[in-house]
This record gives C-alpha cells, structure tokens and sequence, in this order.
C-alpha cells in the first residue's frame, strides 16, 4: 500500500488566500489513475486550513481556541476537500471522503478504524483524508496536520512508500542555488519560513518524514506539478526529488 501526501502548496495558491490550483489537482489526479496498487490520499490546508487557524491563532496545541475559529477552519478544509473529491471522480478514481474524525479520539488514533483505512484501499476505493481543526475534549481543540496524519498512519498500515508531493524538486541543501538531496543522511538542509502556516512547514514535513523513515520505512517528497514523477517513484523506475530511506 502507498500513502499520498498532497501538500497545500501544491495544491492550493499559498500566496492567495482560499484559492485551489485546479488544474494541478486534475492533471495529479489524472496521474494517480496510473497506478495498478492500493492508496491512501491526505491532504493539507495550504491557503485555506492554514488563512483561516493564522486568522484566529490555532495551533496544533489542544487549547480553548475561539469555538466560531473551530467551525471556520473545519468548513474550510470540507471545501477544499470536495474540490479534491469532484476532481478525483471526474478522473475516475473512487475518492472516499474520510475526515480525520473518523479514526482520532482527542488526539489519539483508533487503531481499529485506522486498520479500516487500509480495507477501503484495497477494495478499489481511494480513502482521501485530511489535515483538520479537531475536537479534543473539555471545550479544547487543535490542529491536527496532514503531515502528522502521515506518520499516524505509516506506524500502523506499514505502507510500502509515503510520498509527500510538494511545489518544489525535494529538499534542498541550499535555498538560493535550489540544490537538490536526492537521499537524506543526516545533512542540514535549508528550508525557507512560510508566513502563513500554523503546523511548521517543510521543517514539520522533514520531521515527520525522518520520523517515518526510524519505523524502517521509506519516504519520498516530489514534485506534483511533475506528476509523472510519483508514478515513477512507486512503480521503481526513477526516484527524481528527495529519499529517506527506511532505518
Ligand atoms: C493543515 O494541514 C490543516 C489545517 C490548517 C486545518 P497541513 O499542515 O498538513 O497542511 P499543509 O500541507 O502544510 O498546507
């Protein structure tokens, strides 16, 4: 099984707020019918979860967050994400929309649900999740982003690679030359501060990726507007943008 990673900034305009980049989801979409082997999709908020948790200062801490920032950021997310579920249906996938709410308990996962992620793949549906504002208990919420969904996931359903599609190459070692790593050994890479952005960015992703990667599996960022790119990757043709492989 693979877990899919779409990024917000791949698949939302982080410069313009609440803004889908449609034809980037489409043409991803389009790609991932290439596939002959089970997936699981998540996604990020980009200029959507992300404007709105900046606007009424959530974070990823269970905190008393205002109750009408809960709803915003919440309906936000179902916007994006049915954006993403009518473009995976024109294409021909079978998105199965699958909120966070369904598998997380406060901020814990329900192994059990978790396990049914992995049922829904296999039997030709595409479970497509999301980063979301989440109910913790005691009038508490937080932000729960898709990257650490990413490694909830791995430690249970053990997929055979998690890609995380991004808006640039990989990882890169020097911000302003672009240069690429193609394989994560412990360099410092230089990662550049978004603005808009409450879960913490490429550094969030890295972390969660290396987290992934200990559980000995591997992880691979790419670049969706290069969608033939993750085709390669899981079908081992080619790995074109950054690899952790699994310690
Ligand atoms: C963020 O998820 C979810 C919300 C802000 C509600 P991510 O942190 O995974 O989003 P991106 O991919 O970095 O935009």
């Amino acid at each position: 099984m693979i877990l899919i990673k779409l990024g917000g900034s791949i698949i939302t305009n982080k410069e313009k707020s609440l803004t889908a980049r449609k034809s980037t989801i489409d043409k991803i979409a389009k790609s991932l019918r290439k596939l002959n082997e089970p997936f699981v999709v998540v996604h990020g908020g980009g200029s959507f979860g992300h404007y709105w948790s900046v606007k009424y200062n959530m974070h990823t801490r269970p905190a008393r967050y205002s109750q009408h920032g809960v709803a915003v950021v919440k309906n936000s997310m179902v916007s994006l994400n049915k954006i993403i579920l009518d473009s995976f249906l024109k294409n021909r996938l079978n998105p199965y929309c699958l909120p966070p709410t369904d598998f997380m308990a406060g901020n814990r996962p329900v192994i059990k649900k978790v396990k049914e992620i992995e049922k829904i793949a296999k039997s030709n549906l595409v479970p497509v999740i999301f980063g979301d504002a989440l109910w913790y208990g005691k009038k508490k919420s937080y932000i729960l982003s898709g990257d650490k969904i990413m490694t909830i996931l791995a430690k249970t359903l053990r997929p055979r690679l998690s890609i995380f599609v991004l808006n640039v190459d990989g990882v890169f070692s020097d911000f302003k030359t672009r240069n690429l790593i193609y394989e994560m050994k412990g360099q410092k890479p230089q990662v550049s501060k978004i603005a808009m952005d409450v879960t913490g960015g490429m550094r969030r992703k890295i972390e969660e990726a290396t987290r992934i990667s200990r559980l000995g599996l591997d992880v691979f960022f790419v670049n969706g507007n290069k969608p033939q790119r993750i085709i390669d990757a899981i079908k081992r043709k080619k790995f074109e943008g950054t690899l952790f492989r699994g310690i």
